[in-house]
C-alpha cells in the first residue's frame, strides 16, 4: 500500500500513461471520459478527438450490437474478459483487439461507468492466419504425396508378375491414407480408435459377422499411434483373409479393446480368429510379422503377443 492517497493516484496515473494497452474509461451511455497514449497509438485518435465523444466511433457498423451488450453487462456489475473483436481506427483500417471491460464503481458502490483495456492483437491474428494457411497446405500435400506414392508403385510394378506385390503395397498405403484422412479431419489432434478400426477394416468386411467388435472403450489415439495401428490392423486383416479365419466361409474375427486391468492408463487390444483352418507355427515371416511385433514395439512402445493357436491366430497388444 502506498502511504498517501495523492501518491497512489499519481502512481496509477503513471501506470495508465506508460501502458502499452489502450486504457479508456467511459460513462454508462458509452461517452469516453479518459483516453491514454496507447489508445492514440492503437486507434489513431488524439485525446481531444475522443473525450466526450461516443465510443461507437471505434466500432464497425456491423458490430454495434456488441457495445449494447457490453454496456448491459457493465450495468449489471459484470466484467467482460479477453473478448477478441475488431475495432476501427481513425484512418478507417481495422485492428484486432482483445478487450477487458470492468465496471467503475464510486465510493457508495454505484456503477458510474466502465474501464476498458484494449490490447492490440493484430500480430497474433496474423500469425494465427499464417499458421492455418500452412496447416491447410500441409494437409493437402500429405494427401497428395500418398496418392503419388501409390501411383508410382502402380507404374513400377505394372507387370502382371508383380500383381500381388502391387496389391499388398496399395493396401498398406491405403491404410496409412485412412489414418491420415481421419487425422486431417480433426486438425491433426487425434483419432478415435473406433473410427480408425471402421475405416481401415472397411475393405475386409466380406459380411457383417466377419469382424465383430466386442469391447470398444472410447480411446483417442495420438497421430503416431493412429498411423502404426492402421498399418497393424491392415496386416492382421490381410493375413486373416490370406491364411486365417477370413479365408473360408464361417470364419470370423473378434476384435476388442479396453483399459488394462492392472494399469488403467494402458489399453489392451485383442484380435482373435475363430472358425478358420487349423493354424500351425509358420515357417516364414514377412512384413506383417515385422509390423505386428517390432514396429509396434518400436513406435508405440507396445507389448505385443502373436500366438498361432491351432483354433485360430490370436494377437494382443498393450499400449
Ligand atoms: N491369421 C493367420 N492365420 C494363419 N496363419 C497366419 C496368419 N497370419 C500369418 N500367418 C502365417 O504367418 C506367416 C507370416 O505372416 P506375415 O504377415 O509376417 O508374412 P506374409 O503374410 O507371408 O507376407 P507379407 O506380410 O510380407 O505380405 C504367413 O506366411 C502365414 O503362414
Ligand atoms: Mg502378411
Amino acid at each position: 500500500m502506498l502511504p498517501h492517497p495523492e501518491l497512489e493516484a499519481a502512481f496509477l496515473a503513471a501506470l495508465v500513461a506508460s501502458s502499452n494497452d489502450a486504457i479508456i474509461t467511459k460513462s454508462l451511455d458509452g461517452v469516453v471520459t479518459s483516453w491514454n497514449d496507447a489508445a492514440t497509438r492503437i486507434f489513431g485518435y488524439q485525446h481531444d478527438e475522443m473525450i466526450d465523444q461516443s465510443i461507437t466511433k471505434l466500432i464497425p457498423e456491423t458490430l454495434r450490437s456488441e457495445e449494447d451488450e457490453i454496456l448491459r453487462r457493465i450495468r449489471r456489475g459484470e466484467r467482460v474478459e479477453h473478448f477478441d473483436t475488431v475495432r476501427r481506427t481513425k484512418d478507417g483500417s481495422e485492428v484486432h483487439v482483445s478487450l477487458t471491460i470492468s465496471p467503475l464503481v464510486d465510493a457508495q458502490g454505484r456503477i458510474m461507468g466502465a474501464s476498458k483495456i484494449a490490447r492490440d492483437i493484430s500480430d497474433r491474428k496474423r500469425s494465427e492466419e499464417r499458421q492455418q494457411l500452412l496447416v491447410n497446405e500441409l494437409k493437402h500435400r500429405v494427401k497428395n504425396t500418398l496418392s503419388t506414392v501409390r501411383a508410382i508403385a502402380g507404374q513400377t510394378y505394372d507387370d502382371p508378375q508383380f500383381a500381388d506385390l502391387n496389391a499388398a503395397f496399395t493396401h498398406r498405403i491405403m491404410a496409412l491414407a485412412a489414418s491420415t484422412d481421419l487425422l486431417i479431419k480433426d486438425d491433426w489432434n487425434g483419432v478415435q480408435l473406433r473410427d480408425l478400426v471402421d475405416s481401415v477394416l472397411l475393405p475386409f468386411h466380406p459380411n457383417d459377422d466377419a469382424i465383430q467388435i466386442t469391447d470398444g472403450a472410447k480411446v483417442e489415439l495420438t497421430p503416431p499411434q493412429a498411423s502404426s495401428l492402421a498399418l497393424a490392423l491392415n496386416e492382421l486383416a490381410t493375413n486373416a483373409t490370406k491364411y486365417g479365419a477370413l479365408s473360408q466361409p464361417g470364419g470370423y474375427v473378434l476384435l476388442g479393446w479396453k483399459t488394462s486391468a492392472d494399469s488403467p492408463e494402458m489399453m489392451v487390444l485383442k484380435w482373435v480368429e475363430r472358425g478358420g483352418p487349423e493354424v500351425h507355427q509358420p515357417q516364414r515371416s514377412g512384413f506383417g510379422t515385422k509390423i505386428l511385433t517390432f514396429a509396434l514395439k518400436h513406435e508405440l512402445n507396445a507389448d505385443t503377443e502373436l500366438k498361432y493357436a491351432p483354433g485360430g491366430l490370436e494377437f494382443s497388444m498393450r499400449f
